[in-house]
């Protein structure tokens, strides 16, 4: 642990800790503009300068690892004087167009201008001659805005996985752009819009619609993929007018993907159904809302009495909130009086659930979103999980940084097989056999505690249906080299703890 302290506060830290994240954890404000946790230090902007006692020179606090024993200074007239003269060199080609911009109000150079007080305009303005790229379809690159932070350059490459942004050019015409001045084209998950400080990088469907002041913000679960993700709600008058994510703002911790981001528009689709129907003589005929729930409730009532309580289904989804669900358990449970419920979950993972509970008595899973990280090894099975559950599939990326090893087997190219330590392509739905070939390496090699899987109810007979499944085999079939699944296993086997991570498609 390192102690030292920041404005007379004394602060204990792990070892290695910047001075800036020591500052964060303990409620100290630094003022930054191309720090962002879930990136690696990058030391741009200048702005988080601190004094340390005794030391001749400032030190950049994102970057800087605290010391024992140091005595650090964030606010002092010196520092107030650095900063503002950093400002002053930002505006020197960032353009005034505060009232245009839809940043303004939620800006941070705009935030911090006003904070540090307005710089003298000692140099001369020159303005960057990079006109707005509008050509993509949700995000808008306004370069003469950027200050070249490089905040979204990193998002999309060290945290997306994807790369599609890049600082092109050296010096002062330097912009940020897709390769080659293409159009951009990406995952459109729109983390750069959300880490961009200034208005460089704009939602295009939001733009102009209204200022952020008039904005309210609310939180609500994603209703896509069944991650859970929270968005942020941007409603102005009853109306949504976009969809943000909130740094460490639920499970997700602020990502999100494109759906969550973008794809909230189906709500006010002109064929979206908005009133209830009923049928009558065979044709839907629109009613209120008090005439279908009287309606349904005496149709429940009929079939109770004719039927049973027991006759009666419901169908909840893994596109509602947990909540939802629970509400529509109770519902049936205490209002109809049956059990017979079911999930279009279930289509996928039922099956799944099963075979936890049977093997480990789980009734639930066995993981959560943030389980991935702390994974020494992970197999990912033929699932494209970067786009079946975006914000999950960053967790496995994160998880592969921080060092862990991620192995996919996958027929196909994916974000995950191109980020993997090892992609074992596979022949389509093979996946039964690979895990067979897996465990019979294991078992063979006598690479798991063999005395403590023996006891398991029906081991023998387990054991005796891997016989046929050696690596020469299990390479026929699923397409691998035989030594490629004796390392998997190995590496497997080997692992202090693992995951095996599979989704839809498999
Ligand atoms: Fe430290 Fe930008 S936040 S240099």
């Amino acid at each position: 642990m390192v102690e030292f302290t920041i404005n007379d506060k004394q602060i204990s830290v792990e070892n290695g800790t910047t001075i800036l994240n020591a500052a964060r954890m303990n409620g100290i404000k630094i003022p930054n503009l191309c720090f962002d946790k879930r990136l690696r230090p990058y030391g741009g902007c200048r702005l988080c300068v601190v004094e340390v006692e005794g030391m001749p020179r400032l030190f950049a606090a994102c970057s800087t690892p605290a010391a024992p024993g140091w005595a650090v200074k964030t606010d002092t007239p010196k520092l107030r004087k650095v900063r503002q003269t950093v400002i002053e060199l930002l505006l020197v080609h960032h353009p005034l167009d505060c009232p245009v911009c839809d940043k303004a109000g939620e800006c941070d150079l705009q935030d911090l201008a006003y904070e540090y007080g307005k710089p003298e305009g000692r140099f001369i303005r020159h303005r960057k001659e990079a006109p707005p790229d509008v050509r993509g379809p949700l995000i808008e690159l306004t370069s003469n805005r950027c200050i070249l932070c490089g905040k979204c350059v990193r998002i999309c490459s060290e945290h997306q996985g994807r790369g599609a942004l890049g600082l092109i050019g050296r010096g002062f015409p330097t912009v940020v752009q897709p390769a080659f001045g293409e159009i951009l084209e990406c995952d459109y998950c729109g983390q750069c819009v959300d880490v961009c400080p200034t208005g460089a990088l704009l939602s295009k469907p939001f733009k102009f619609k209204a200022r952020a002041w008039f904005l309210e913000e609310k939180e609500t679960i994603c209703p896509f993929c069944g991650c859970g993700c929270t968005l942020t709600l941007g409603v102005r008058e009853g109306k949504i007018l976009r969809s943000r994510g909130k740094e460490d703002v639920g499970r997700n911790k602020g990502n999100l993907c494109g759906r969550g981001r973008f794809g909230f528009d189906f709500i006010y689709s002109d064929t979206r159904l908005k009133t209830p129907l009923i049928k009558k003589d065979g044709a839907f005929v629109p009613a209120t809302w008090d005439e279908a729930l009287e309606y349904i409730s005496g149709e429940l009532k009929k079939i109770i009495n004719t039927n049973g309580r027991e006759s009666i289904g419901a169908i909840g989804s893994h596109r509602c909130t947990n909540e939802d669900n629970f509400m529509l358990r109770k519902f049936m449970l205490n209002v109809i009086g049956s059990n017979n419920m079911d999930s279009s979950a279930s289509f996928g993972y039922a099956k799944v659930q099963k075979a936890l509970d049977a093997a480990f008595g789980l009734k639930t899973h066995s993981i959560n979103m943030d389980s991935p990280l702390d994974k020494d090894l992970i197999l990912v099975l033929e699932s494209d999980i970067s786009i079946t559950h975006p914000v999950f599939g960053l967790n496995i990326l994160q998880a592969k940084r921080n060092g862990s090893q991620v192995i996919v087997a996958d027929c196909r190219e994916t974000k995950l097989t191109r980020h993997s330590s090892k992609h074992l392509k596979m022949k389509e739905g093979t996946s039964t056999a690979f895990l067979n070939g897996i465990m019979k390496v294991v078992l063979d090699r006598e690479l798991c505690d063999r005395a403590a899987v023996s006891n398991i109810t029906g081991f023998p007979g387990f054991e005796q249906g891997l016989e046929d499944y050696t690596p020469a085999k299990v390479s026929l079939i699923t397409g691998i080299p035989e030594e490629d699944i004796i390392s998997a296993a190995e590496a497997i086997a080997n692992a202090r703890n693992r995951m095996i991570s599979f989704t839809l498609g498999v």
